[in-house]
């Protein structure tokens, strides 16, 4: 198969209906945090412990195309008496194994509060590396802030170039290129406010991707859903966002882009789901599937049901799938179903 026709399969496996991906590829300072908040020391072995539970919860390839992972997971196995390595595991259900590969977020200098995402350095060697591990997907986050003044220009384009470079390099290297341009819902603008900043910032995310020659049928784009910022005093309702989301990703997303995975960006777990599933009941003609790509909403419930507890295992693992399996059915615009297990 050639590279072109391997990177649209993948893409388009990722996004395919009913399935969304996991994103498990928490760094080690955020997955202190995360244990930090249910009381585990975040250790190699604890990490690898959680991670288990999640990639081997029964029935997780119904719900689950894809798993982004951080360097340090795709080195590691299961914790069963097999040790078989995550990426082998998630191959045998259907899964396809990702990486993140950017290098965080530093602050832009000469812009006050605004950050680029660091890592193009290295890029093609950690790529190639990568794809012999098994990988066939990446993720690339860049984070665009909103506040007094802020965005600037030169954060909005900084941002921009260095997802079009770096989908670039994924291609050329085999591997799809999940493509994260993040505005953040911190503070307390408006919905308005977020649906301008992110209809700029993925207007220019695309002019970036075209002058790089990137395959848009060989990628994902992961964005965030038109919101109220957490703090601000009036919060949209479901059909807004849905409505103002759609609108937004009409207006900038190329067509030829197989689908969109949303990021949940710290909406509760509900929220995120019902906001997905509003948008697939009433938009049935569209060119992508839009589907998720969750860390926290899909996580959140599994992690304060395992508190790092050896016997709270099962009932984690049945929090995670109930999440996922939500998730899906919102990938059909169909109702959440309630189970009784919750
Ligand atoms: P959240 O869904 O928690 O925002 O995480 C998704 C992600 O991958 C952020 O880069």
């Amino acid at each position: 198969m050639s590279n072109i026709n391997q990177l649209k399969e993948i893409a388009t496996s990722l996004v395919r209906k009913g399935k969304g991906i996991l994103a498990a590829d928490e760094s080690n300072p955020t997955c202190k945090k995360r244990f930090d908040s249910i009381g585990v020391k975040s250790s190699f072995d604890s990490r690898n412990e959680y991670r288990d539970i999640l990639f081997t919860s029964d029935g997780i390839e119904n719900f689950i195309s894809g798993v982004i992972l951080f360097d340090e997971t795709l080195r590691q196995s299961t914790t069963c008496d097999k040790k078989i390595p995550f990426t082998e595991f998630l191959n045998s259900k259907g899964i396809i194994p990702g990486i993140k590969v950017d290098k965080g977020a530093a602050g832009l200098e000469g812009f006050l509060n605004e950050k680029a995402t660091a890592g193009l350095d290295g890029l093609d060697e950690r790529l190639e590396e990568y794809y012999t591990l098994g990988a066939r997907f990446a993720k690339w986050r860049a984070v665009i802030t909103i506040g007094d003044d802020i965005p600037s220009d030169a954060c909005i384009q900084a941002n921009a170039h260095s997802l079009a470079r770096y989908a670039s390099k994924c291609q050329q290297a085999g591997i799809v290129p999940i493509v994260e341009p993040e505005v953040l819902m911190d503070g307390t603008h408006t919905i308005e406010k977020c649906n301008m900043v992110t209809s700029n910032t993925l207007k220019i995310v695309f002019e970036q991707l075209s002058i790089y020659n990137v395959l848009l049928e060989g990628i994902v784009l992961k964005p965030n859903m038109i919101i109220s910022a957490i703090d601000c005093p009036v919060q949209a309702d479901i059909e807004k966002v849905a409505d103002m989301t759609y609108a937004c990703l009409k207006e900038n997303v190329p067509e030829n882009v197989p689908g969109i995975a949303f990021l949940s960006g710290g909406q509760s777990g509900d929220l995120a789901t019902s906001h997905l599933r509003k948008m697939n009941e009433k938009y049935k003609a569209m060119p992508w599937n839009l589907t998720f790509s969750y860390g926290r909403a899909l996580q959140h419930d599994t992690l304060n049901t395992w508190k790092g507890k050896n016997e709270n295992r099962e009932s984690a693992q049945k929090a995670f799938l109930i999440r996922a399996k939500n998730n899906s059915l919102a990938t059909f615009g169909r109702d959440i179903e309630i189970l009784e297990s919750r």
